[in-house]
């Protein structure tokens, strides 16, 4: 399949002028988005970051200073990754695989293991009441631009969160070192998601949320646990103590 002339894909092709090559070559979009994974991931390998004497909410927030990207919003938990050295890392949302290419990339050649959970090209309303949905081209699957050499720490799984998160909780068998959530940003959501990981998130553990803004249920999840916290960038970022 070509890949549209939209906006996304315009964007992705002025950031990247190595990209107008690929577009002249009526490159299809599953090659077009791995292409320009690739190029944000190339560019990591050679990253080998100085953060120390810093408060863990505090890494956090200099990973997003370094790493804030308008490609790729998550980015930044490559270096959360390079940082905390995680054993076991858990993500909801996964659509193209944005997030889960930066993880694996940050958990290469350690042990660490990554389980993901995608439901795609659902659609839902915000708690503001406008739809909202996250699209994967026509064919092609949740996580298609994570290059193959990344998958062997990963455990992929389709379907609702709100089905499969307590059935990943009874599955793995040690403490969740991080939690990043990308799933549906309704108020009761989040809310569902915080609660069904948190008793499985070791101490010092990393809860985080993309899209913390988009309603109060960080905020108030964090308060109710008395969890050092905050929102950067619209980033939640809260510890386990
Ligand atoms: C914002 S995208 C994820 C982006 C990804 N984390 C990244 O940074 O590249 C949200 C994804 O979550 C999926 N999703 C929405 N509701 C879900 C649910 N109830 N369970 C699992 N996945 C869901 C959407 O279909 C979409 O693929």
């Amino acid at each position: 399949m070509r890949p549209k002339p939209n906006r996304d894909n315009l964007q992705k092709i002025l950031r990247h002028p190595q990209l107008i090559l690929d577009s002249l070559k009526n490159l299809d979009q599953a090659n077009l988005s791995k292409n320009h994974i690739n190029i944000h991931l190339k560019k990591l390998s050679k990253f080998q970051p100085e953060i120390k004497a810093l408060e863990p909410i505090e890494k956090v927030c200099k990973a997003i200073d370094i790493l804030s990207n308008p490609c790729y919003p998550t980015e930044y938990l490559y270096l959360v990754c390079k940082i905390f050295n995680p054993a076991v890392f858990v993500e909801t949302g996964v659509c193209y695989g944005g997030s889960s290419a930066f993880i694996l990339k940050g958990l290469e050649n350690t042990n660490g293991r990554l389980y993901s959970i995608d439901l795609p090209n659902i659609s839902y309303k915000r708690d503001s009441g406008n739809l909202h949905k996250d699209d994967i081209p026509e064919n092609l699957k949740s996580g298609f631009i994570v290059p193959s050499q990344l998958r062997f720490n990963w455990n992929l799984i389709l379907g609702d969160s709100k089905i499969e998160l307590p059935k990943l909780m009874k599955f793995i068998d040690r403490p969740i070192n991080i939690f990043h959530h990308d799933s549906m940003h309704t108020y009761d959501f989040m809310m569902f998601e915080f609660e069904t990981v948190f008793p499985k998130l070791s101490s010092g553990g990393i809860l985080l949320s993309d899209d913390a803004d988009w309603n109060g249920a960080f905020e108030d999840f964090c308060r109710k646990n008395s969890l050092k916290h905050c929102i950067y960038h619209g980033k939640g970022i809260a510890i386990k103590t």
